[in-house]
């Protein structure tokens, strides 16, 4: 199936980013699409659109065959832009002929609003009539050390310690949606995970050997249930540790450029 063409939403993301850098060198035509344009657009097509008040979606998803559904808003409107927004969006492409949508492993169980939202979005995915797939993966590498790992306050990397990733390499993952596209469509298929589950702690402390810091690790305990489904590791799955690239090599790979 060569030559489809491909939409790619949230081109300026970590994901969109990684896909971007991957599909460059494919034979598929790839129009990409987000708010802002994203830096070497090359010779893919980008469009404007927005999820929140629909504008550019039109165009964005003419002449489409394929989307990877890579646009997402986490803190800021999240609920319009997971759900409501989503639903519209679905409305505009029932001519695809596949859908595919990367979400979250333990979105079913864990409380957390944006995960609960990345839910309704699977639910109103599989009942549409829309030919989809839908993919979970754990936390990128990228990520987990951008929200717990950035910041350390008087030289101390203050983690809920106990807390259990299986952060995967983005660029993985994308490789993973891309050998999608040429598949049939599998509604919910397997989890895609990184290859080690370790603890906050054990994360920090890499880090802190592998970049040579002079910095401590200070764990904390954190109450509630969002907390405890991250101590228990409902958010990896041990029996898909599918990525190859670890936490490690990525820290390393980020050294040596
Ligand atoms: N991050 C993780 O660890 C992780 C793990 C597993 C699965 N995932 C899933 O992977 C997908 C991508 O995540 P990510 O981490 O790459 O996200 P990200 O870096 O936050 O990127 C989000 C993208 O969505 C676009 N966007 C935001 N609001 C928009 C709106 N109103 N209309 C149109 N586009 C909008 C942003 O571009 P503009 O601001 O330019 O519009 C950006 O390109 C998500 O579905 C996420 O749930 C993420």
């Amino acid at each position: 199936m060569l030559y489809l063409r491909i939409l790619v939403t949230g081109a300026t993301g970590q994901l969109g980013s990684a896909l971007l850098n991957q599909l460059r060198w494919s034979d598929y035509r790839v129009k990409i699409t987000s708010r802002r344009e994203p830096d070497g657009v090359g010779d893919f097509e980008w469009v404007y659109s927005d999820l929140l008040s629909g504008e550019g979606l039109e165009e964005a998803v003419k002449d489409i065959d394929v989307i990877i559904h890579a646009a997402t808003s986490p803190v800021k409107n999240s609920k319009i832009v997971e759900v409501s927004g989503f639903k519209e969006f679905l409305i505009r492409i029932q001519h695809i002929k596949h859908f595919i949508y990367p979400s979250i492993v333990g979105v079913d169980e864990i409380p957390f609003k944006y995960y609960m939202h990345k839910r309704e979005a699977e639910d109103l995915l599989k009942d549409s009539s829309i030919p989809h797939t839908i993919v979970r993966a754990t936390q990128f590498h990228h990520f987990v050390e951008k929200v717990f790992l950035s910041k350390p306050v008087f030289n101390r990397y203050i983690v809920p310690g106990n807390f259990k990733c299986q952060s995967v390499d983005v660029s993985e993952f994308a490789n993973h949606l891309i050998d999608l596209v040429e598949k049939e469509p599998q509604g919910r298929t397997d989890d895609f995970g990184g290859p080690d589950i370790m603890t906050l702690k054990e994360m920090a402390e890499l880090k802190i050997k592998i970049n040579n810091e002079a910095k401590k690790v200070f764990s904390i305990s954190l109450p509630g249930e969002f907390s405890k489904s991250f101590s228990d590791g409902k958010n990896t799955n041990s029996i898909r540790k599918i990525g190859k690239i670890t936490f490690e090599e990525y820290l390393e790979n980020k050294i040596n450029g």
